[in-house]
């Protein structure tokens, strides 16, 4: 094995590139590969990592990276190149992507009930989109590896104790007491397997026939009675009746048995996304096998960082958060950084600017980069610029702002003639009272009734498909 850096190399990451032989595919592993595995590593200990815990037991921390880099692959580099061509074709409009999800997933969370309300929420609003605007969706879960959150302050106060934050159930725990937030190395294992079940049932869900477009009605079934509902049964009446008349026709539906579905997180704990990195027998590069897409947040996003530079040493399809106060020449260089080779469908830029910022912020990036020749798949996160406090002391969000920021978007790319490529939206099946307003009118003194979050506010079911409504609408305008 190399080590470039000696005895400095810290014995979490040294011994790991010997057991580092699992690849993302069946075959032989070819010779290049351990090299960028090695750099990978390496890398590790040279280069700044903003937002990891402070393990307190490192020999603790050292077994479990161990441990994981000796599991299984949870996607395979195959499948992480098809959604790099599925996200390319967004770039250029010939598809639209929907990324959807919990804040933080949470162990206690992922259960059967709450992965398949997800799931029929997001094949809903597909359907929802694909049918009012005619165009492929590439469907996201921002679930699987979810687990790990950024946090704006390191610890939180309640009514004047003063502990670590939370930072994701990947870390430690979210009650309110000392040792429950002493940040827990096991917590990365847990995390594995959390996610190998999740996606256990989301392939299931997606490739056992659940998902088959003639199950269109079923997907609605088990939700609260609605307007929102209401108007989606109707719709599925609409695609059941062409259904049959393509029966009729003699249509082969073998290819609406199965759906894509895609498992995207936030590459924000180096310590569960290395030892998760593997080659490909088939070209020797590497993939983070913990998910399909993974993102770099609006925090962690520093060009010499740790971030930035694991996530251009592999291959899987990425995705860049940027807020209102990214600077044109940064989004440049990430791009020189990410994608050098330019390759469509391997760099998005997951805006996030806020309903009343994006249209004078987002232009003169889109501007920029389209000058700059690169061709990369822009997607909308209207959550993260429309967070705030309500005054029942809640942190939630609009509904009305999300919807505008949404519209912002679509404006910017429709003066600029580029591409609206995709939504990113915080989400869950559930009937939970975290965002205000929608047709259900949700007012600040709802938000105690069923706020479940540990994280930021999501939409729930009604509000999830009103949005899918509105879009759709947007995007056969577009
Ligand atoms: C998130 O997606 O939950 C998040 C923290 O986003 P951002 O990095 O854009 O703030
Ligand atoms: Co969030």
């Amino acid at each position: 094995m190399r080590t470039r850096h000696g005895a400095r190399a810290c014995a979490v990451y040294a011994d790991r590139v010997n057991t580092r032989t699992v690849t993302a595919d069946v075959g032989l592993e070819p010779a290049n590969g351990s090299e960028a595995l090695a750099a990978l590593t390496a890398a590790a200990t040279e280069l700044e990592a903003g937002q990891q815990p402070s393990w307190p037991d490192t020999a603790a921390l050292s077994e479990v990276i161990e441990t994981l880099a000796s599991y299984p692959p949870l996607v395979f580099a195959g499948e992480c190149d098809i959604l790099t061509a599925r996200m390319a074709s967004a770039a250029v409009g010939e598809a639209f992507v929907l990324q959807g999800g919990d804040c933080a997933e949470t162990f206690a969370s992922a259960t059967a009930d709450n992965i398949r309300d997800r799931i029929k929420t997001i094949l809903q609003m597909a359907a929802v989109l694909t049918y009012g605007a005619s165009v492929p969706v590439i469907k996201v879960g921002r679930m699987a590896g979810q687990y790990a959150k950024p946090r704006s302050s390191g610890v939180e106060t309640r009514e004047g104790v003063t502990l670590p934050a939370y930072r994701g159930d990947m870390v430690n725990d979210f009650a309110f007491h000392e040792t429950a937030r002493v940040p827990d190395p096991q917590r990365l294992v847990r995390a594995y397997h959390a996610s190998s079940a999740t996606l256990n049932l989301v392939r299931a869900f997606t490739t056992g026939g659940f998902a088959d477009l003639r199950h269109v009605h079923d997907w609605n079934r088990g939700f609260v009675a609605n307007s929102a509902n209401q108007r989606y049964e109707k719709l599925a009446k609409d695609i059941d009746k062409a259904m049959r008349f393509m029966a009729a026709c003699g249509a082969d539906f073998d290819a609406m048995r199965t759906v894509e579905f895609f498992a995207a997180h936030e590459a924000l704990l180096l310590d569960y996304e290395r030892p998760l990195t593997r080659i490909d027998s088939r070209s020797g590069r590497l993939y983070d096998t913990s998910g399909h897409f993974v993102w770099v947040g609006e925090r962690t996003r520093q060009l010499d960082g740790a971030h930035v530079d694991f996530v251009s040493r592999i291959s899987n399809p990425i995705g860049v958060k940027l807020g209102p106060k990214a600077d044109i020449d940064e989004v440049l260089r990430l791009i020189d950084k990410v994608d050098p080779n330019r390759t469509p469908g391997r760099l998005t830029f997951i805006t996030r600017m806020g309903a009343g910022t994006i249209r004078d912020a987002l232009p003169a990036i889109v501007d920029k980069v389209t000058a700059s020749g690169a061709t990369v798949t822009w997607i909308c996160d209207p959550m993260h610029g429309n967070t705030f406090e309500s005054s029942t002391g809640y942190k939630t969000r609009d509904f009305e702002d999300i919807v505008e920021e949404v519209r912002g978007f679509f404006e910017v790319h429709q003066s600029l003639g580029t591409v609206p490529g995709g939504i990113h939206v915080e989400l869950t099946g559930n009937d939970v009272t975290e965002c205000l307003g929608g047709a259900e009118k949700i007012i600040d003194s709802d938000l105690e009734k069923r706020y479940e979050s540990v994280c930021d506010p999501r939409l729930n079911h009604q509000q999830s498909l009103e949005l899918a409504f509105l879009v759709a609408e947007m995007l056969s305008q577009a």
